[in-house]
């Protein structure tokens, strides 16, 4: 019997529950996919799009500025459990990063960066233009890190996870988070989808995606799993975990974060 579909999202660590509206949203986008005969790569794509267009979060439209006050660079990633995988790091000039991410999982790459991405962006139309909200120039100084993400169970049993983000606030110019590494951000394989938000460094330095996903290979259930990978991060480390497996899901976090579960 084939699995039920399901979809969990997020607006990020420190993102207040009281957006988790926008999470919703971003769920029943990727629903409608699944629902429809679509892939969970796909699926969990459509949730990004819906998240980064929601000025709120730190994603597409809603990018935090670089420490210069004026550049946006937006990292994104996603890969499906039969190891498929795109991603586009510092990327500028593009309102929905995931959507240049998908892309490139089309090509022989899997991940471009800088300029090159933007160019590839170009070429397939994705160049929308990104400039700063009049919320980020507000918000210019701060500690938040609110990447967005999604994890995606669908109907043929396969797994998908995507995150993206316009990185950590005051970052320097062409600095690159977790958000377009595999294993780092987000890691996806027979055994479930994992994705992360928090504070980019400190989660490559675990390869936290990968760790929580070797979790739930030997057998640990998601919600453990996922709390599992927040305890290995002091509580100053701003950290946020989903994942889901083929007979259940979980998140857990170390500040608010919110989020949307649709099963
Ligand atoms: N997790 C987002 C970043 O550190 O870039």
């Amino acid at each position: 019997m084939n699995p039920a579909p399901a979809v969990v999202t997020h607006g990020g660590a420190g993102a207040p529950s009281r957006f988790s509206d926008g999470c919703r949203r971003a769920a029943d986008a990727a629903m409608a996919v699944v629902e429809n005969g679509g892939s969970a790569l796909d699926a969990a794509v459509a949730a990004a799009v819906i998240l980064e267009d929601d000025p709120r979060f730190n994603a597409g439209t809603g990018c935090v500025l670089r420490e210069d006050g004026k550049t946006i660079e937006a990292d994104a990633g996603l890969m499906d459990s039969a190891g498929r995988i795109g991603a586009v790091a510092a990327i500028s000039g593009v309102k929905n990063p995931v959507l240049v991410a998908r892309r490139v999982v089309e090509t022989r790459h899997f991940l471009l960066a800088g300029e090159g991405a933007a160019a590839f962006a170009r070429r397939h139309g994705l160049c929308t233009g990104n400039p700063p909200t009049g919320k980020a120039l507000a918000e210019f100084s701060g500690e938040a890190c609110d990447t967005v993400g999604a994890v995606v169970r669908d109907r043929a049993g396969s797994f998908a996870a995507a995150s993206s983000t316009g990185g950590i606030r005051s970052a320097m110019v062409g600095r690159v988070g977790d958000s377009p590494l595999p294993g780092c951000g987000y890691w996806a394989g027979p055994a479930g989808a994992v994705t992360a938000t928090g504070h980019g460094e400190e989660i490559a330095r675990r390869l936290l995606c990968r760790t929580v996903y070797g979790f739930l290979e030997s057998g640990t259930p998601p919600e453990a799993a996922c709390r599992q990978g927040v305890a290995l991060f002091p509580r100053e480390t701003s950290i946020g975990i989903l994942a889901v497996t083929r007979t259940a899901h979980g998140s857990a976090a170390n500040r608010d974060m919110a989020h949307a579960v649709l099963l």
